[in-house]
């Protein structure tokens, strides 16, 4: 697979980090093409260009719709023959117009155990709900939000006296451990998606 990788970020930027690291240890064999930001004071942006990646703000209230703004982030992405998208804390549903630019080829890491706790606040959602097990999950992206087929997941326990913060903080450690690797998993090949499934290593 084209291992040319465009990693979409809002904001801090840690997981975009982790997946520097992990290229630069070894641990991830591909390349990040380019960091695209929705927002100009995203702290991504510096660590982007403190690795030397080039980095592009594309304001999305700079567009008259969904689509237009769509439209041209993949041509940022096909200038760039990027082959992978990880999207890393990219605050912005995508529709019809990316997705299908890119079937099967966009990851996102969402920090909670899909398909419980999908959208905003993830975190604080599972403290108020009290489950005793929580995690991450990073998954292939189509058009629902949080819902594409399964990649990876690790679980995290719940503490009794977490807040949403300190549960946060737990669930990044595995976000940053399993990105990397989930990327790495795809960009290896040898699976396929079968219905809801990704299964790796069968036909
Ligand atoms: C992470 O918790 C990620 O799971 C969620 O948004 C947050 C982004 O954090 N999608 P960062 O910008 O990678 O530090």
């Amino acid at each position: 697979m084209n291992r040319n990788i465009g990693v979409l970020i809002s904001g801090r930027g840690s997981n975009l980090q982790a997946i520097i690291d992990a290229i630069r240890d070894g641990r991830l064999d591909a390349r990040i093409a380019v960091v695209i930001s929705n927002r100009a004071d995203a702290h991504g942006l510096e660590r982007a260009r403190e690795a030397g990646i080039e980095t592009v703000v594309r304001d999305h209230k700079a567009w008259p719709s969904r689509e237009a703004y769509e439209a041209v982030l993949v041509g940022d992405l096909r200038a760039r023959d990027v082959g992978l998208v990880c999207l890393a804390g990219f605050m912005r549903l995508l529709g019809a117009t990316f997705v299908g630019a890119f079937p099967n080829r966009i990851l996102n890491i969402h920090p909670a155990l899909l398909p419980s706790f999908p959208g905003l606040h993830a975190q604080r959602q599972a403290v108020d709900h009290g489950v005793k097990i929580s995690g991450v999950t990073v998954h292939l992206v189509d058009t629902n939000l949080d819902a594409g087929p399964i990649v990876m997941q690790a679980a995290v326990p719940v503490l009794d006296d977490d807040t949403e913060d300190t549960l946060a903080d737990r669930i990044l450690v595995e976000e940053h451990r399993i990105y990397p690797e989930a990327i790495q998993r795809i960009l290896a090949g040898g699976w396929s998606v079968q219905g809801r499934r990704l299964v790796f290593g069968g036909q």
